[in-house]
């Protein structure tokens, strides 16, 4: 995707400064440093066990790193590092100007609860409590994502995985937030699912002028959707740069490993 973001958006919305993580005496993330800027989709890539869901974790200020900052512009104006903000403040930014999109559509859904009801969640923890608009917007989300609304009532357990995971992108997206995290939102789908809901993050990133981080080990995805990329190999970033860039013109062996072997037939 060359487009780039929109030029207003001149102050970077998260900055990540030297993140580490270690899982007991292992260290399994190490001087990951970027910015993210507003309206832009930024993804991480690189193969399994390098690191990606543990940077983004950190990210979302779902796991405490063992080094570095994660700031996040807040609507003050002011940078603020996620992780010394109360509990409280984090669980507010969690669910209102942040989403996360779980890979696994039961990790981020309430199964047990309508369609209806796990779209409204959000909103209600926000202060919504009329019935009928909560009710009409649901509505209107789920055609958004594209699922019937006549299943509105209908709980995650009777969806497909296609429909789960548009399902927990319009129940992430209700508030409108600024930032979404999003962890391999699409492996596990089949090609034509895939397709559908990368074309959804498309136009929701524009309309809504959404910064996403979105994991991915598929370069397609990233050719697709993202403006920048990270490329993780060991816990290390090895390469960033503008998707297209990276792509074509791939600078690190890792990355030129990477393009090569999606391109073998
Ligand atoms: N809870 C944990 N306890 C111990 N080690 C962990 C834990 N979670 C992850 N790791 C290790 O940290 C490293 C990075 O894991 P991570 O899940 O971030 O990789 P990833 O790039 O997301 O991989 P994948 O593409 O398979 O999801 C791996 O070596 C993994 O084994
Ligand atoms: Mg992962």
């Amino acid at each position: 995707m060359t487009t780039l973001p929109p030029a207003s958006a001149d102050q970077p919305l998260l900055r990540v400064r030297d993140v580490a993580h270690r899982y007991g005496q292992r260290t399994v993330l190490q001087d990951a440093s970027f910015e993210l800027w507003p309206g832009e989709v930024l993804a991480i890539v690189g193969e399994s066990g390098s690191g990606k869901t543990t940077l983004l974790n950190a990210m979302a200020a779902r796991a405490t790193p063992a080094g570095g900052t994660v700031e996040f512009r807040a609507r003050d104006g002011g940078l603020h590092n996620v992780h010394r903000m109360s509990e409280a403040q984090q669980r507010l930014l969690a669910r209102t100007d942040w989403g996360f999109v779980h890979q696994n559509p039961a990790d981020g859904l309430r199964m047990d609860v309508s369609a209806g009801a796990n779209i409204g969640e959000r909103l209600m923890a926000l202060g919504e409590r009329h019935y009928g608009r909560l009710r009409a917007t649901a509505g209107e989300w789920l055609e958004r994502v594209e699922i019937d609304p006549a299943r509105i009532d209908d709980t995650p357990r009777t969806f497909s995985g296609g429909m789960r995971q548009r399902l927990q992108i319009a129940r992430n997206l209700v508030t409108h937030p600024r930032l979404v995290f999003m962890d391999e939102p699409t492996s596990g789908l089949d090609v034509s699912v895939q397709a559908r809901l990368l074309d959804l993050l498309r136009q929701l990133n524009r309309e809504m002028q959404l910064a996403v981080v979105i994991v991915t080990h598929d370069l397609a995805v990233a050719r697709l959707l993202a403006h920048r990329m990270v490329v993780m190999q060991r816990g290390r970033i090895v390469e960033s740069g503008l998707t297209d860039q990276v792509l074509d013109d791939p600078q690190h062996p890792y990355s030129q490993l990477l393009v090569s072997s999606v391109l073998q037939p």
